[in-house]
């Protein structure tokens, strides 16, 4: 089969191990950045050029669209779509996971516990917001911060305000979130393929940090995940629509707790403490679904 990687960087972890796992399997394997790809409607019919070229006869499409590429990323796996061309990750799927409010939204709906949160479009509000929270600390986080990189702890409330007000300044939109004490600076990755959960790590951050992304020195064991926290993880994947999922779970006081859910997920962390061929599965996933697109359609509406 001829099956193309999404991927701004080829050598990105990620990127190498897909690459790898479907040479193994006697796939013709080829990257494409999706920020060079151009979308064509022609008479009806949609159509891809990369660069300048068109893009022919591909069998399956495996995206990994970042957070800064979402907007024309989503447009691309939209484009894949229409052309009934089966693709790991659907538009929906991604637009669902990236903002995490919106995700939150979803999830809550379906009953899935997520943390107390509030999203506001100004500051003029911050004081009635943060007093809805409860007691400090607070967690006041980027909408779609990745790698930690948007999360901080403010430890007072004063603390709080001055963090909104400058935020708002910067025009960056951002939630309010109670601080999860008990989760302990650890939280769970649970690697979800297919339906089916094929990994799953405990991180924990590194001392003087309440932040466990590996990107921030956080680090990573293995884990045995109760029979509650694996349903939540599934049906989380489920409701947001993801055939590839990095769900992250607080273990609270209250249950099994789903802080994000990442649509294309790192590979080089899980794998590496796992030691499970996660890209293999894919390219399995990517056999099982290839060339039936109605039936992957069919699956994922129920
Ligand atoms: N409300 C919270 N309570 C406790 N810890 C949190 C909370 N929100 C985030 N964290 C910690 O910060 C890390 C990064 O937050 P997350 O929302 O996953 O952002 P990112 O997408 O940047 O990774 C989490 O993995 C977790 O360890
Ligand atoms: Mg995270």
């Amino acid at each position: 089969m001829k099956i193309v990687i999404l991927s701004r960087n080829m050598s990105l972890y990620s990127t190498q191990r897909l690459i790898q796992a479907g040479r193994n399997r006697n796939h013709y394997m080829m990257v494409l950045d999706h920020m060079r790809c151009d979308l064509l409607i022609e008479k009806g019919r949609p159509v891809i050029y990369h660069d300048d070229q068109r893009v022919h006869n591909v069998s399956a499409y495996i995206p990994r669209i970042g957070s800064s590429a979402t907007i024309h990323g989503e447009a691309v796996v939209r484009h894949i779509e229409a052309m009934n061309v089966y693709s790991t990750l659907s538009a929906d799927g991604l637009i669902h996971a990236r903002n995490k409010f919106r995700a939150y939204q979803i999830l809550a709906a379906q009953n899935i516990l997520v943390p107390k949160t509030i999203l506001s479009s100004s500051s003029y509000t911050a004081d009635t917001m943060l007093h809805l929270l409860g007691e400090p600390p607070y967690i006041i986080k980027l909408l779609n911060s990745t790698h930690g990189a948007g999360v901080l702890k403010a430890e007072t409330y004063e603390m709080a305000m001055a963090m909104i007000e400058a935020f708002s300044r910067a025009k960056q939109r951002l939630m309010l979130q109670e601080y999860v004490e008990e989760s302990a600076g650890e939280d769970l990755r649970v690697f979800i393929v297919d339906q089916k959960i094929v990994a799953c790590m405990k991180r924990k951050a590194q001392s003087g940090d309440f932040r466990s992304n590996l990107h921030r020195g956080g680090t990573s064991e293995l884990v045995n995940l109760t029979r509650e926290e694996s349903q939540v993880a599934l049906r989380a994947t489920r409701v947001l629509g993801l055939h590839v999922a990095g769900v992250d779970l607080l273990r609270s006081r209250r249950g099994p707790m789903v802080l994000e859910v990442n649509a294309s997920p790192g590979l080089e962390g899980i794998e590496g403490t796992s030691r499970v061929d996660i890209a293999g599965k894919v390219i399995e996933m990517v056999e099982k679904y290839a060339n039936k697109t109605k039936t992957w359609k069919r699956k994922q509406l129920s």
